[in-house]
């Protein structure tokens, strides 16, 4: 039995009941491009909504992590990872989440107690030190100069800026051949963490204020690549059972082993898994120059760059096979990956083709420009005309200028690149118009509306209002948002008559790319921060309103007519819903 298998099999005898993986990609929530932890799809049963399946509840979560992006190649990140996870919806609490974790790990994966340590939280102003946790680990074998305790920036778990949190309690291994030393040093990193028990207890709004929850939670997360790389004994993930069939067709296909070709061969891995499970997903993205899909195209154009470093011909379909491989290892576990195998292999076909087409020659343009090049720096120009003429993204042109020890003109890539989506916006030539495809018009017209009723709404009823969902189609829009109250009958004309006067001002609506850290210190509004690629799109309406969105949006208010709200209602606690029309 594989690990995934024997953690399900020990949460089940114990009381919980397995539920499937949540897609990877968010539904109903166009600002959140990844699931990236296993609790994020159960948000709103640790707030307290009763889960259909009980209290007891375990998984293997998909989960896509993009802050590691740059860190692939490497033995240990990964892109796309599964996380095991148990929950107890206001159930257990930390003795039993302990016990479970402790027997589990020495009792079914039989790893000897002396190679284990733990963190526990070391209390702050508002929360105790868990002296609780640290007298169940001991009563269970884990010798006090083995228990650590950590403050806020390792030992308190949220997703994002808001939301349930709590201590966590991290269990670590110890991954060496060395002697095992007495004492436990968290900054040792022959000790790798493996499983993160939170005790979801609290909730933290938006002004940073945390008040409990009325039920006390447990959320566990176990890497699985990482542990199945442990159990194996390999030091490289990607020797692990979990990539040998994947890498080997890597190797078939370059005819050349993975020792000493590591680095191409991970990220080719890596990327064509995590391609494999975007396109598969529910959500149908394919590769365009936005959002999911913008990611999608990057890792498969970076996959591509690296298959041809291997030397392997790229004219042909030489993803498949190992595309292949990535299916046959999932398809019985994830339906989606089995039903949409022909879609996933012609996606990555046709963007094989695609940039083939141009990337011989944009490798040529590269290497002659480091030929001209005076200086260390990439100019903004030779950036952009890899990105236009021959589809490189700028991350790929990034990658291969470090390799050089060089530096691109970053800032007036995007500057040129922004005008250039001007222009081609209104040329309508559809060449940069990848997220408007998919959006009619007239839900166009509802997704600027709805930054026009968030920016509304924090005038008339107060700063702290934020967007907490959205969803549009072509008839109405539908908004949720932060506030504590019923809107008055004045309340809801004052925002209704606010966002029609902004759109009758005719503003208009701008896009920039920046860094996320950026966007955030402008005080673009954002609904979920860590959820965001490294670079984000913040669209400005005016001067009314900034903030960070995929878009697509209008290029000027006057265009959406009449604003109406038609229905004012409550959609959770503290969360009202907002239905609108445009007329
Ligand atoms: N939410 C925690 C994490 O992602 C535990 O599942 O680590």
């Amino acid at each position: 039995m594989n690990l995934k298998e024997a953690f399900i099999q020990y949460f089940v005898e114990h009381g919980h009941v397995e539920i499937p993986s949540a897609p990877l990609i968010p539904e109903n929530d166009p600002t959140v491009l990844f699931n990236t932890a296993g609790m994020q799809p159960l948000i709103p049963y640790l707030l307290g909504e009763p889960h259909p399946k009980g209290k007891r509840l375990c998984d293997a979560q998909k989960c896509v992590r993009l802050t590691d992006l740059e860190s692939i190649g490497d033995k240990t990140h990964h892109t796309f990872f599964e996380m095991l996870g148990n929950w107890s919806l206001g159930d257990y609490f930390k003795k039993e989440s302990i016990h479970y974790s402790f027997l589990f790990l020495t009792q079914v994966l039989n790893i000897p107690v002396e190679r284990l340590a733990v963190t526990v939280f070391e209390g702050n102003d508002i929360i105790p030190r868990d002296e609780v946790s640290a007298q169940i680990w001991q009563s269970l074998g884990i010798p006090k100069e083995r228990i650590a305790y950590l403050g806020v920036e390792d030992n308190f778990w949220i997703a994002g800026e808001s939301g349930p949190c709590g201590g966590d309690t991290e269990i670590f291994y110890f991954r060496s051949n060395d002697k095992i030393p007495k004492e436990f040093d968290p900054q040792d990193d022959r000790w790798v963490e493996i499983w993160n028990n939170v005790f979801m207890e609290f909730n933290k709004d938006e002004n940073g204020k945390i008040t409990e929850l009325s039920q006390k939670n447990v959320d566990t997360g176990m890497g699985l690549e990482r542990v199945v790389a442990i159990l194996e004994g390999v030091d490289d993930n990607y020797k692990s059972s979990i990539w040998q069939e994947i890498i080997a067709s890597i190797e078939k296909i370059s005819n050349k082993p993975y020792t000493g070709n590591e680095i191409s061969m991970r990220i080719i891995a890596d990327h064509i898994r995590t391609s494999v499970f975007i396109s598969a997903d529910p959500a149908g993205i394919k590769p365009s120059n936005t959002d999911q899909g913008y990611i999608l195209r990057r890792l498969i154009r970076r996959a591509i760059r690296h298959a041809k470093k291997l030397g392997v011909d790229t004219n042909c379909d030489w993803m498949e096979p190992i595309a292949k491989e990535v299916i046959k290892k999932y398809e019985n576990y994830y339906e989606e990956i089995k039903k949409n195998q022909e879609v996933v292999l012609e996606v990555l076909k046709n963007e094989n083709d695609k940039f083939n087409r141009t990337l011989e020659k944009g490798l040529k343009e590269f290497d002659k420009l480091l030929t001209h090049l005076s200086g260390n720096i990439i100019d903004k120009d030779s950036a952009f005309k890899l990105y236009d003429t021959y589809g490189f993204p700028i991350e790929l042109t990034e990658e291969m200028a470090t390799e050089h020890h060089l530096k691109i003109d970053l800032e007036g890539f995007y500057e040129k690149f922004r005008a250039h989506q001007e222009l081609s916006r209104t040329a309508s030539k559809g060449k940069f118009k990848g997220g408007l495809m998919g959006h009619s018009e007239i839900e166009i017209k509802y997704h600027t509306a709805t930054h026009l009723l968030n920016a509304a709404l924090k005038v008339v009823i107060g700063p702290d209002v934020h967007q907490k969902g959205s969803n549009i189609n072509e008839s109405r829009m539908r908004f949720d948002f932060s506030c504590d109250h019923k809107l008055s009958d004045e309340e809801k004309s004052k925002v209704e008559d606010l966002v029609n006067q902004w759109i009758q001002e005719d503003l208009p609506v701008s896009m920039k790319v920046m860094k996320k850290e950026n966007a955030i210190k402008i005080g673009a509004e954002a609904m979920f921060i860590d959820k965001y690629a490294d670079e984000v799109n913040v669209y400005q309406i005016g001067d009314v309103s900034l903030e960070i969105c995929g878009g697509p949006h209008v290029e000027h208010t006057a265009v959406l007519g009449h604003f109406k709200i038609i229905k004012e209602e409550a959609s959770s606690a503290g969360v009202r819903r907002i239905k609108a029309i445009l007329e």
